[in-house]
């Protein structure tokens, strides 16, 4: 069976560093899609209330394309103040009709984030839930770090990440769990192009066929 005519929505969720965000980037590329990282929307809202003392939901109402440009909005303490902001319900209800039009192009979009195929894209027609295990994915985001030269040790990473997981999963609003139809990926014990290539797989058993050269 091949679904070549129907559009290609790809909602992919997952807890930090568990690779989801280099496997929306690359199968945006391999499928010639438009991407987004909603959990940059969650960062630019939690950075921005943090620094200016603003209230979380109008920011998020106001939020335009130049306040995700910051490239410090990838640093941890961003993550952090994101997922902060990310357990108002009228933050995410403010960041909804954006992400809801942006997963509506004509030509099909992947989108990446904690609420994605719950939420956001229930109707996918692929949805990847991406997990690994804490000490992988807390070894990932403190290369991650050492890489952009962040001083910091593997404790502190591994403890800020439990923090953020235990915020994200226990939140009342859109908590981070698997829609009931997605595939798990448990990338613990592969790198970036294993995932990709299973995430790939998966995509091509339901139907839909890359582009041809
Ligand atoms: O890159 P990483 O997985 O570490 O974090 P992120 O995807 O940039 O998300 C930052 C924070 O935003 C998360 O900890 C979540 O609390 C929140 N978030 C969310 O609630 N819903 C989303 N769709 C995306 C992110």
């Amino acid at each position: 069976m091949t679904r070549s005519a129907e559009r290609l929505v790809i909602a992919i969720d997952g807890p930090s560093a568990s690779g989801k965000g280099t496997i929306a980037n690359r199968l945006a590329a391999h499928f010639g899609l438009p991407h987004l990282d909603t959990g940059l929307l969650y960062r630019a809202v939690g950075w921005i209330a943090a620094r200016t003392g603003r209230n979380p939901a109008k920011i998020a109402a106001e939020l335009n394309s130049g306040d995700l440009a910051d490239p410090i909005l990838r640093g941890d303490e961003a993550g952090q103040e994101g997922s902060k902001v990310a357990a108002i319900p009228e933050v995410r209800a403010n960041l909804l009709k954006f992400q809801k039009e942006f997963a509506s192009k004509e030509g099909g979009a992947v989108l990446d984030g904690r609420d994605i195929g719950t939420v956001i894209c229930p109707d996918a027609p692929v949805k990847l839930f991406v997990t690994a295990s804490p000490e992988s994915r807390a070894e990932r985001r403190y290369q991650e770090l050492r890489a952009r030269g962040v001083d910091t040790i593997k404790p502190r990473v591994l403890a800020e990440m439990a923090e953020r997981d235990r915020r994200d999963s226990e939140r009342a609003a859109a908590p981070l769990k698997a829609a009931p139809d997605a595939w798990l990926l448990d990338t613990s014990d592969m790198d970036a192009d294993a995932a990709f290539a299973a995430a790939l797989a998966f995509i091509e058993r339901k139907g839909f066929r890359s582009p041809g050269p």
